[in-house]
């Protein structure tokens, strides 16, 4: 299912050269160590990416594997311990604190696992605050407009507490929409939903992907959800072990999960609990 790294077009022709695209992330040796007091954490340990604009890319790898501190890095909310980063041809390390929250909020919209709405907010008002720091004008017509495009336009003045977690995920996505971004990051967005939950979650990412083209990276620990990707990407101990293409990516709600995911297990196990490397590239 996995380990194609040619391109193959609609009639089955291999390109042999990869398409021309452009980067939109680079990073170069990328380390992260976290200091405990006498005790080292080495959370990444040589991570080197590129991503492709229009890219949807998956990122897997077992607990503590280090995807957060990876998604933190790429979303310039934290900075590496050594190595380089390129965002849109930027060398983000070198910019000061006001410019990388500027190129935060102007390229880069987050979702998060555990949606982090505010609870006595509606949801309009919600996907309204980005822009509220960004000083737009606008405001509301933007954010309505948000809302529409993840369908919600009937849930607009809800709180989260009159909405299911998958409408709430959904107002995050169209909270980190609103800024028209180039790139979404989202960590573990599925992880708190139901199957039917995640599945539409997972149509919005995909229409956003097809049909604006915008690049998405994701964490899951789903290798089905990991399916619906163009690319998956995993990692162990801080380093990538694979990084491979999506031969044929499934369209969410058309595919039924199987029932039992003996088969994708067995394919991330060895990634997940032992293997070597040279298995996977
Ligand atoms: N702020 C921090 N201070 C110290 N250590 C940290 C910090 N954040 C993460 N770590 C450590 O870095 C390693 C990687 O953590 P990270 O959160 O990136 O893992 P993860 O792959 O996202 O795991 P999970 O699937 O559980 O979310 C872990 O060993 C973790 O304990
Ligand atoms: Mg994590």
């Amino acid at each position: 299912m996995f380990g194609i790294l040619t391109r193959r077009s609609k009639n089955g022709h291999v390109a042999t050269e990869p398409l021309e695209r452009k980067v939109v992330i680079d990073i170069r040796g990328i380390t992260k160590m976290y200091k405990m007091g006498d005790v080292e954490v080495h959370a990444l340990r040589g991570v080197d990416l590129k991503i492709y604009q229009g890219e949807f890319v998956s990122i897997m790898g077992p607990s503590g594997s280090g995807k957060s501190t990876l998604m933190n890095i790429l979303g310039a909310l934290d900075q590496p311990t050594t190595g380089e980063f390129f965002l849109d041809d930027t060398d983000v390390s070198k910019l000061s604190e006001a410019d990388l929250a500027r190129v935060r909020n102007k390229k880069i919209g987050f979702v998060f696992q555990s949606f982090n709405l505010l609870k006595r907010t509606t949801a309009l008002r919600q996907v309204e605050l980005p822009l509220i720091y960004g000083g737009a004008p606008g405001r509301a017509k933007k954010a309505k407009a948000a809302l529409e495009a993840v369908g919600l336009e009937r849930r607009v003045d809800h709180l989260p507490s009159e909405l299911s977690g998958g409408q709430q995920q959904r107002v995050a996505i169209a909270r980190a929409l609103v800024n028209e971004p180039s790139m979404i990051l989202a960590d573990e967005p599925t992880g708190n939903l139901d199957s039917r939950s995640g599945t539409e979650v997972m149509q919005i990412f995909q229409s956003l992907n097809r049909d604006q083209g915008i690049t998405i990276v994701f964490v899951t620990h789903d290798p089905w959800i990991a399916r619906h990707t163009n690319r998956v990407i995993m990692l162990r101990d801080g380093k990538v072990i694979a990084d491979r293409e999506v031969a044929e990516p499934l369209i969410a709600g058309e595919a039924e999960r199987p029932s039992e995911a003996d088969e994708m297990e067995t394919m991330f196990k060895d990634a997940y609990y032992g293997g070597g490397q040279d298995e996977y590239n």
